[in-house]
């Protein structure tokens, strides 16, 4: 199919490629010129497993194209995706003001018939205003993305499930037949509840963790492993594994801001969601929690070195926005202590980065492991405690191994150990 995908961000870029991957013709359209060029180039603006090898091979191939202009990138396409930025307002809801523009840019250029289909998170509500808009020359559909960052690529290419949601069965059909090579199931609802299942399911994951979280605060209260604890749940099929590692508190660039926009929806529409506004409550206060780890191992932060480990909001991507990480080293910095960091993918231009992990470590007085890099776990211990001047290693993320720490005369602080 003629498929045309507006806005190269880490949505779009991800969508584009994967559809010119199984098969579609697609035109991605992006304003940034400098990442215009180095998408034509077939390099990858960001940085995601398998992603640079299927975008070369996609604009060598010819099946992916990049326009600057959004009018050109649609001129063929049957289907026009948007992946916009939807940022988050002060009141916590998504600020949908960069979608509305385009789609009256898009509006007197589409061809009658074309699917528009909203793959931002948007507020619930969006698709019906802009079918108002619109009217009956267009298809409208809802077509919410569940992609894990650092694992985006295979999330595209073997999708848990596919969420249309859709007022017209024909507007449907066409999104089924697009996505008909991913072998997946895929629920046609309608456009509210297309919506609602994104956040929903953000949601409920963010409360997964911020529970394993609260359970491990508990755990550390009454002298219980938080780790066996665990394990002992996850046995019950009801219960399972997944989503259940305490830490810092979650981050990134979905939990945030859907947590938020979800309890701004349901407040809005008259059901104070409670259970989600405190779920948000007790996530910052996970992140204040391991900052009190730090400065009770430091005695005081002022004039303390704080080695850093980590900056990214967890393992596999460079990403650091609402990174616990980065939060933890900008409040250390703010209470006088000199931290040194170092993340084997992500920097900040505001914190001191050093080019390993023992050289963060280095004279440090206290050792603050806050994102789960496998390579972390592979520091040779002995070597560590030769390079440090303190004695305490707060791991914020449960990585490594107590009895290891403890056996060269280190001090180990975890979550709920
Ligand atoms: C998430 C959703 O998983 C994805 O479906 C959605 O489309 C976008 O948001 P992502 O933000 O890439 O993806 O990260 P994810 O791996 O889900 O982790 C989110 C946060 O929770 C991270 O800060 C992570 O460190 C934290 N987390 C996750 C935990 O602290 N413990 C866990 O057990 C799992």
């Amino acid at each position: 199919m003629q498929v045309a995908v507006i806005g190269a961000g880490y949505v779009g870029l991800i969508q584009a490629v994967g559809l010119a991957t199984i098969g579609h013709d697609v035109a991605l359209a992006e304003a940034d010129p400098a990442k215009v060029a180095k998408i034509r180039a077939g390099e990858p603006p960001i940085y995601e497993q398998g992603l640079a090898e299927l975008l070369s091979g996609a604009v060598d191939s010819g099946s992916l194209t990049v326009f600057q202009s959004n009018a050109d990138a649609v001129a063929l396409a049957d289907i026009v995706f948007l992946a916009l930025p939807t940022p988050p307002l002060p009141d916590g809801s998504a600020d949908v003001s960069i979608l509305d523009k385009v789609v009256d840019e898009l509006e007197p250029v589409l061809r009658p018939g074309t699917v528009l289909a909203i793959k931002s998170t948007v507020p619930v509500g969006t698709v019906a205003r802009y079918l108002e808009f619109l009217g009956d020359r267009f298809f409208v559909v809802s077509n919410p993305e569940f992609l894990r960052e650092g694992r985006a690529v295979a999330d595209f290419l073997n999708p848990d499930r596919i969420v249309i949601g859709a007022r017209r069965h024909d507007g449907a059909e066409k999104m089924v037949e697009l996505y008909r090579p991913l072998d997946a199931p895929v629920l046609v609802t309608d456009p509210v509840s297309a919506e609602m299942v994104k956040y929903a399911s953000n949601g409920y994951l963010a409360a997964r963790v911020t529970y394993a979280n609260s359970i491990a605060n508990v755990c550390e209260a009454v002298g219980a492993d938080v780790r066996d604890v665990l394990l002992g749940m996850g046995y019950d099929q009801r219960i399972g594994f997944s989503f259940l590692r305490p830490g810092p508190g979650y981050g990134g660039s979905c939990f945030p801001k859907d947590t938020r926009a979800l309890a701004h929806i349901a407040s809005e529409a008259g059901y104070p969601f409670t259970l989600m506004e405190n779920v948000i409550a007790v996530n910052d206060a996970q992140h204040v929690r391991i900052l009190d780890k730090v400065r009770s191992a430091a005695g005081s932060l002022q004039g303390a070195t704080i080695g850093l480990w980590g900056l990214a909001f967890k393992a596999g991507t460079d990403d650091v926005r609402e990174s616990p990480a980065a939060w933890l080293a900008r409040r250390l910095v703010l209470e006088g202590a000199s931290v040194q960091a170092f993340d084997p993918h992500a920097r900040l231009d505001d914190v001191a980065m050093r080019g390993s992990a023992l050289e963060a470590a280095t004279g440090a007085d206290v050792l603050l492991l806050a994102t789960e890099w496998p390579e972390f776990a592979r520091v040779n211990l002995r070597v560590l405690a030769g390079v440090m001047k303190g004695k305490v290693v707060v791991d914020a993320r449960n990585l490594l191994d107590p009895v290891g720490v403890r056996s060269v005369g280190l001090e180990y602080v975890g979550v709920g150990r």
